[in-house]
């Protein structure tokens, strides 16, 4: 935009309800609503205290399905990027980025100018955040092989930086992990290789004491874990086995057969105090893992990366819906030919994926009971198929039919290819980012003595995730834009800023 400026360094608030101290920055802040009660409104203000905490702490990062294609891409593009490492194509040299990322490539606006023209600013120079190649990565994975050979397996990175990048990957060894064959599709089994033997307590305990000499051994202040390995099928959700904090954690005393290795992961992290966000799209927060980490005030995030055609399709059902096109049809097929698409040909596997995307247009029908009643909503239906040629080359072909004015239809058809995990890598990054800000922020009402963390469902990262996990009883929100609001919003609320309203005002009052 003609005029268009930029903070190209870091932003400072003058402001009676902004304090910046050597190590926080305090922000006093106007939390405004209206609540209504039938047709009257009453806004409301709630006045809340930020507090974040400015020194970035050293941070480390475990990955679980570290040799997967998402772990590979990721490990391999930040090393790429930490080590500036060109590459030649075809279509000549290429230099390592961070595209994709929010945290890395994307601006909020600020205000405006002295002539009322907006001004910009990347996400990191509003509040201090994490830089990847600062990150000390690790994993485990049940396949053995190294990260070199395991890069290489993917088929996800051009050759000629694949083979620059070789030497220093093939030294990282993941750990041994839970690999429990029921939980994964069967064809999983050869690459099985690398496991835990014991009861699943000594399991957990068995990755409680890699997390800490990780810690120690890098002298890190802090652990994200992420879960980037297979979708595991779903968890039933038994009364006096997975239901409460204590019962789960007698169940893992128990060793029972209800508690996925991702759980157990889960539980491993929470007891550690380490941030534990989910990729994949199954129920590892069953409620025992939600109340464990409320008890251990650690926080949580899943599930399932929202890199591609969710993402599309929780714009395009906003698009729709919002314009007043009522949406009656969705139909998404999807095929893909890696790892991933292999275990989701299953179909336990895959009825966690199909119950993960499923959720994505309820939030804007059911927002809208002047096209919909109570009870209705579109079909949608959703297929995945695993076609080994296409490799990581995810291809995705969507349809939506909407009703439109005076009986009209109105079809839209699109077709997607694209590498999966060099979509999904930079939203893993953003995740870690973001929640590690998350663990930097303390909040309070004004009137309150003492500042509190924030809840640990961090409902915060939903813009990265198909199937947002929210504090209980809290809505969920599915739309795109909305959700990236709820993003740079919380910044501008951390340094006193009101949230982005769009009106531009200064334009049309005279
Ligand atoms: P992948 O199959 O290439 O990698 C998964 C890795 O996990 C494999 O190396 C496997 O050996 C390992 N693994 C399986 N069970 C394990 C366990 N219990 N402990 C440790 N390692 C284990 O899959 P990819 O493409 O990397 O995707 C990973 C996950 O992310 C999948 O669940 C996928 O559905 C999910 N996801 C991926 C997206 C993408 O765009 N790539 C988007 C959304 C979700």
């Amino acid at each position: 935009m003609a005029g268009s400026g930029f903070v190209g360094e870091e932003i400072r608030v003058e402001s009676p309800d902004v304090v910046y101290t050597d190590t926080d920055i305090l922000s006093y802040y106007n939390y405004n609503d209206s609540r209504i009660r039938g047709n009257v409104v009453t806004p409301t203000t709630e006045r809340l205290v930020f507090k974040t905490q400015r020194q970035l702490p050293k941070t480390g990062l475990l990955l679980v399905g570290w040799g997967g294609n998402n772990g590979t891409t990721l490990t391999a593009g930040i090393l790429a990027n930490k080590l500036n490492i060109t590459w030649n194509t075809k279509e000549g040299l290429n230099h390592p980025n961070y595209l994709g990322s929010i945290c890395k490539s994307v601006t909020m606006r600020v205000g405006i100018d002295d002539r009322f023209m907006p001004v910009y600013a990347p996400l990191n120079n509003v509040v201090p955040l994490l830089n990847p190649n600062d990150l000390e990565i690790w994993g485990w994975d049940i396949s053995s092989v190294n990260m070199g050979d395991a890069m290489r397996r993917a088929k996800v990175l051009e050759w000629d930086l694949q083979r620059q990048l070789y030497s220093n990957l093939k030294e990282m060894l993941p750990w041994p992990s839970i690999y429990i064959p029921e939980w994964i599709a069967a064809n999983q089994s050869d690459r099985a290789d690398n496991c835990l033997k014991g009861t699943k307590l000594e399991m957990v305990n068995t990755l409680r004491q890699n997390i800490k000499d990780f810690k120690n051994s890098r002298r890190l202040e802090k652990v994200v874990i992420v879960w980037t390995a297979n979708t595991e099928k779903f968890a039933q959700i038994r009364p006096g086995v997975n239901d409460t904090a204590d019962n789960l954690l007698r169940s893992l005393e128990n060793n029972s057969s209800d508690i996925s290795p991702s759980t157990m992961f889960a539980i491993a992290s929470i007891l550690e105090g380490c941030t534990y966000i989910n990729g994949s799209p199954q129920n590892t927060f069953v409620p025992g893992c939600i109340e464990l980490a409320e008890r251990y005030h650690v926080l949580i995030a899943g599930d399932d990366f929202k890199s591609g055609q969710t993402k599309i399709k929780s714009v395009l059902s906003d698009f729709l819906i919002n314009s007043g096109l009522k949406l009656q049809s969705v139909v998404s097929y999807n095929h893909l030919g890696n790892n991933d698409g292999k275990n989701l040909s299953a179909p336990e596997t895959f009825r966690s994926k199909e119950i993960s995307k499923s959720g994505v247009i309820d939030d804007v029908v059911r927002a809208n009971r002047l096209m919909y009643r109570a009870d209705e909503s579109p079909d949608h239906c959703v297929v995945i198929k695993y076609v080994p040629y296409v490799g990581d080359s995810k291809r995705a072909m969507d349809e939506y039919i909407s009703e439109i004015f005076m009986g009209g239809r109105n079809t839209i058809a699109m077709h997607n290819t694209c590498e999966d995990s060099l979509l999904a890598a930079p939203i893993i990054l953003d995740l870690v980012i973001l929640a590690e800000l998350c663990t930097r922020v303390l909040v309070k009402r004004d009137k309150d003595e003492e500042f509190t963390k924030m809840h640990p469902v961090m409902s915060i990262l939903s813009f990265l995730l198909k199937s947002p996990q929210v504090p209980p009883g809290s809505p969920i929100v599915h739309t795109l834009f909305p959700q990236r609001y709820a993003i740079t919003n919380f910044f501008k609320a951390l340094i006193g800023l009101p949230p982005e309203n769009f009106m531009l005002l200064e334009h049309k009052v005279p």
